[in-house]
């Protein structure tokens, strides 16, 4: 079963109780949040504040994208804040180990983006601390960007290498996933697509998410 998790990242900010409402009534079980510094990316969206708030009116599992530098420093604020799965980016730290067991410690679950550039060896000795592993599908920083096709087989490579491995840690893709590009990422192996503009940017959410899952469905049967 494939599982969308929009990003709130292209939802309407000035409104976004609601807008979480427009998704979770049509029975979205996961919302991505995407937490941007300045740093790590040239971009800055919100913090632990916001999710905080958020989080009273919401049973989504809050699925929180770290895109910042120093995330050791803030992973228990964002626990404390109300995220179920904390994903940290392999290049924002040069003790990955010691990160994950940190976010296992604070009781969520624990995952990893890798940029479309960065290799996948940089999770392999790390894998049975996973609870998911993220493939960006774009550089990371804005929501509405073009997906990089050079990521498919990087997504077919990850599921042999957790087929043989024996593991069953679902593979998120995240970036320009859409009605056209979402069919040939099932078909590589991704388990949960990350959909910014192809749901909060559409005014028919539901119409734009049983699109995405028409996309795939012939596929992730
Ligand atoms: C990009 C973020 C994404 C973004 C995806 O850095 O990590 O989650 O919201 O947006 P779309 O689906 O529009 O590419
Ligand atoms: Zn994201």
């Amino acid at each position: 079963m494939i599982e969308i998790a929009p990003s709130l990242l292209s939802a309407d900010f000035s409104r976004l109780a609601e807008e979480i409402g427009s998704i979770e009534k049509l029975g979205i079980n996961m919302l991505h949040l995407d937490v941007m510094d300045g740093h790590f990316v040239p971009n800055i969206t919100f913090g632990p504040g916001l999710i905080k708030d958020l989080r009273g009116s919401s049973k989504m599992v809050f699925d929180v994208h770290l895109m910042i530098e120093n995330p050791e420093k803030y992973v228990r604020d964002f626990v404390r804040a109300g995220a179920d799965i904390v994903t940290v980016h392999a290049e924002a730290t040069l003790h990955l180990h010691r990160l994950l067991s940190q976010i296992k410690e604070e009781g969520v679950k624990a995952a990893v983006a890798l940029n479309p550039a960065t290799p996948l060896t940089a999770i392999e000795w790390v894998l049975p601390q996973l609870d998911m592993v993220l493939l960006m599908s774009v550089n990371p920083g804005f929501g509405g960007q073009q997906f990089i096709p050079a990521v498919l087989p990087k997504i077919k490579a990850l599921k042999q290498m957790l087929l043989e491995k024996g593991l069953k840690i679902p593979i998120q893709v995240d970036g320009g996933i859409n009605r056209h590009t979402a069919g040939t990422v099932v078909a590589a192996g991704a388990d949960i697509l990350v959909a910014g503009s192809a749901v909060f940017g559409e005014a028919d959410r539901g119409q734009a998410i049983q699109a995405l899952l028409n996309a795939t469905a012939t596929i992730g049967e």
